[in-house]
């Protein structure tokens, strides 16, 4: 009887570590998978923060909506609506963002002669908000 018991209580163990093992290990696969950027989860969060004050119906820049359902639509193919010297061509070009009007002037980087850096008058934004921001372009300027 308590052999039985003791025997039992091992059988018990054994399946529970096997089955711990298991869940370890898909848990390890996930965590090493790169996650891509979220335009709806981080992008959208940047411009509502730092844009929409200007870039929304009523704003001084409202002729391109940041607003969150507005923003993707008016930046992802679209042709930049304010064009320096030489002109500068595509809001967002998917998979490039050194080619992205939205990219120059966030950054500084590549931005035509008289063009102005973005959020106008104010600071640059932080170095992790524009890495996100390229890294979004860069995979694709995807609406996920
Ligand atoms: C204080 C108001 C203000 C804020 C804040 C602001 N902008 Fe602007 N933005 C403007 C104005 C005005 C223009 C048009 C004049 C110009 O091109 O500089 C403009 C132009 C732009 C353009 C060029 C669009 C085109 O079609 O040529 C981009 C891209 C842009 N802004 C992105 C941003 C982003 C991204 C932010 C937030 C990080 C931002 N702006 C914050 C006022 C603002």
């Amino acid at each position: 009887m308590k052999k039985g018991f003791r025997l039992l209580s091992l059988a018990l163990l054994s399946i529970g570590v096997i089955s711990c093992g298991g869940g370890g290990d898909s848990g390890g696969g996930t965590t090493t998978t790169p996650t891509a950027v979220s335009f709806s989860g981080s992008v959208q969060p940047i411009f509502t923060t730092n844009c929409v004050s200007c870039h929304s119906p009523g704003g001084v820049a409202a002729f391109m909506s940041l607003a969150s359902g507005s923003s993707y639509a008016n930046l992802v193919g679209v042709a930049a609506t304010v064009t320096g010297t030489p002109p500068s061509g595509t809001r967002v070009v998917a998979g490039d963002h050194g080619s992205s009007v939205l990219y120059q002037r966030i950054s500084g980087n590549g931005l035509a002669t008289g063009e102005q850096t973005m959020p106008q008058g104010l600071p640059l934004l932080s170095s992790t908000d524009q890495d996100t921001i390229e890294n979004w372009i860069d995979e694709g300027a995807l609406n996920n």
